[in-house]
């Protein structure tokens, strides 16, 4: 046993960048981007779920609106993980992995109205912003400015699709 775990830590010491944070910082970075992470894949396959599922009198407007911002959530998993190996952490290797840290939650029913559809993106995107405000605390305790510099526009993108969301529900 004693070789095995000497093993897996030297397996893991290949995977160190040197950053500039100590262990702390690395382990308090990793976790709240990784959850973040997590969030932002299931974001992504529930706007996509919602965007393929849509039905009703503006089906067009909202079957593309869901797109475009499922697109622009998409565009987020590259940049939150390589930022956590720059971090000098290890990011999500699977879909299990992702679903053991996601905090928002999927949608399997079978049938979903329109509205309710973008309600509950609404407040999905909601909740992500508010995630989005405590990672930037934790970024902010390490003085890693490039982290914090990325969640100030993550915050202002998930804002603008909360309020298209909001404002295409009443
Ligand atoms: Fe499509």
């Amino acid at each position: 046993m004693p070789t095995q775990t000497h093993e897996k830590e030297s397996q893991a010491q290949k995977l160190l960048v040197p950053d500039g944070f100590s262990p702390e910082e690395v382990k308090n970075l990793s976790s709240v981007l990784n959850a973040l992470l997590a969030d932002t894949f299931a974001l992504y396959l529930k706007t996509k779920n919602f965007h393929w599922h849509m039905s009703g009198q503006h089906f067009r407007d909202y079957h593309l609106l869901l797109d475009e911002q499922a697109t622009q959530i998409f565009d987020l998993t590259d940049v939150i993980a390589e930022r956590v190996r720059k971090v000098g952490g290890t990011t999500v290797r699977s879909i299990g992995h992702i679903a053991r840290l996601q905090r928002i939650r999927d949608n399997d029913e079978e049938f979903v109205g329109p509205v309710e559809m973008l309600k509950e993106l609404h407040n999905d995107n909601k909740s992500l912003v508010e995630s989005l405000r405590g990672a930037h605390v934790v970024a902010s305790k390490a003085n890693d400015y490039a982290t914090t510099s990325l969640i100030e526009v993550w915050i202002d993108e998930a804002e603008r699709r909360s309020w298209f969301l909001f404002e295409a529900t009443r």
